[in-house]
């Protein structure tokens, strides 16, 4: 793929940031501060695009606020990931026509990953005329031209076209956490497993230069992150499309040697690319979490190559077990469908008994849902759902077995723990492994690594003492 043409040139981004002022300055003319809401569904992915949607509105002269109601513009950055996704944005949509009656001068947009899929623009043309417009993640640094446009009195704005995708570097960001920062390493995805929708609508893989991440990384080490999570649908196929040779591996150790006190995570693995030097890197290296969310889908050879996932239950497994001896701390999680297309009672049971071999810390645990446009929607699939409800529970219940289990072994363990926010009147705070730990103590320790004592374990959580 050639990189050179999709990057967005600093003078179309500066196209853009004039627009914002031009925006900034529509307000200032009228003596107003508007003021700007951004929901945010799915992945982490859409959360680090709503940070720079934020950037843009803020840069735009816009407050950033918590709610729709009252808010002058309001975009749903939105998942397509499964029906139940998009249903929730179908209604939550419907609901701001009423805080658009109530406040004319709304403006509301859909973008995210919903907005690439031509069925859903469509039916937001013709079935729901308060919307402002709509863009894919491909157009999201056109937003400030989108808005200027919708402020000036043009008509709806559909801009949507199907690409494969570019990068913009140096748009504005406003995060949400400075303890705690997403960085996006590559965008899109090339695998094309068949249930999924996600190739359709962020278009193909590509990483961004790693001077650029490195920056970015620097700089939000410098701002105060304790946390850097390295985003990507697939890490480990960061740099294929680079000239300099460059892996994930290498990129996570140059980001090492960055000064300052910090741990790094990433997501997503894909098994298939999962490298011997991938563990050996994050064991070797004490800034890397010992913490790994390695997807397996399903433990049935049949089903993974139906899934086009190209790696096999035993290949699955040879690469958790080197993993696991490398790290014998390792904190392993993990996403499992049940019901893809003529899985059988017996393919079911794989699924289990490969949950019960790894012992995952947890999992995310999802049922098929078919998407339009993949080719599993297309696969017979003659399984009721009453029995794919009944596959999910079971496999549930084994999960929150494991995990209870797991989190008890934690108690009386003396723990490393990112101290990252407060609950009600307790602190929270974060393993290196990434599990959740309550505990007493002031709120100024917000912020500094604390050394716990585990206390007591639930399946979802760790209670503990600072020592
Ligand atoms: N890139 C990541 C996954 C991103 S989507 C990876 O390959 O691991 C997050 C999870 O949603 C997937 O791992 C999968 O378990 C689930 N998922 C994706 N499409 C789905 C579908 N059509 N139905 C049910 N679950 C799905
Ligand atoms: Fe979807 Fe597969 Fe790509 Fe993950 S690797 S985003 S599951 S196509
Ligand atoms: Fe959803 Fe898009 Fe992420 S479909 S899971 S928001 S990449």
């Amino acid at each position: 793929m050639n990189t050179k043409t999709s990057v967005i040139s600093q003078a179309q981004l500066q196209e853009q940031f004039a627009f914002c002022d031009k925006i900034a300055a529509y307000w200032q003319q009228q003596n107003i501060t508007p003021t700007a809401y951004v929901e945010t569904y799915g992945c982490q992915q859409n959360e680090a695009d709503s940070e720079k949607l934020r950037g843009y509105l803020t840069m735009s002269g816009y407050a950033i606020t918590s709610q729709a109601e009252g808010a002058d513009v309001v975009i749903m950055n939105t998942c397509a990931i499964r029906e139940h996704a998009e249903q929730r944005v179908f209604g939550n949509l419907g609901a701001l026509t009423h805080t658009k009656r109530r406040h004319p001068r709304q403006k509301i947009f859909l973008c995210g990953c919903m907005a690439g899929e031509e069925t859903v623009s469509q039916r937001i043309k013709h079935s729901y005329p308060h919307v402002d417009g709509v863009f894919s993640t491909h157009h999201l640094w056109q937003f400030p031209q989108i808005l200027l446009n919708i402020l000036s009195g043009s008509k709806r704005q559909f801009f949507v076209e199907d690409e494969p995708g570019s990068i913009a570097e140096g748009i504005p960001q406003v995060r949400d956490s400075s303890l705690k920062a997403w960085v996006s390493i590559m965008y899109g995805c090339n695998n094309f497993c068949t249930y999924c929708i996600v190739p359709y609508v962020r278009g193909r893989e590509r990483s961004r230069q790693p001077e650029d991440i490195l920056a970015e990384c620097r700089r939000v080490i410098e701002a105060g992150a304790k946390e850097i999570t390295l985003l990507g649908q697939n890490v480990n196929s960061y740099g294929k499309d680079l000239e300099n040779g460059m892996d994930f591996a290498d990129l996570l150790k140059a980001i090492c040697r960055l000064p300052g006190d910090f741990l790094i995570r990433f997501m997503t693995s894909h098994p298939r690319d999962a490298s011997k030097k991938l563990f050996d890197t994050m064991a070797a290296e004490p800034k890397i979490a010992k913490q790994l969310h390695l997807p397996f889908q399903s433990g049935s050879s049949r089903v993974l190559k139906a899934m086009n996932r190209h790696y096999d239950r035993e290949t699955y497994l040879e690469k958790v077990r080197y993993a696991k001896q490398v790290m014998p701390e390792l904190v392993l999680t993990s996403d499992v469908i049940v019901g893809f297309p003529g899985e059988t009672e017996e393919e079911f049971k794989e699924t289990l008994s490969l949950i019960d071999q790894v012992h995952y810390d947890s999992l995310f645990t999802f049922i098929f849902s078919p998407r339009t446009g993949t080719p599993a929607a297309k696969m017979e699939d003659p399984t009721p759902k009453e029995e794919k409800n009944r596959r999910f529970d079971e496999l549930c219940a084994l999960q929150n077995e494991i995990s209870i289990q797991i989190h008890q072994n934690y108690i009386g363990k003396r723990l490393r723990c990112l101290i990252d926010g407060t609950d009600k009147d307790l602190l929270t705070a974060r393993t290196e492994g990434g599990r959740l730990v309550r505990l007493a103590g002031d709120p100024s320790l917000v912020g500094t690594f604390q050394s716990i004592t585990i206390t007591g374990a639930t399946t979802w959580s760790l209670t503990g003492e600072l020592n």
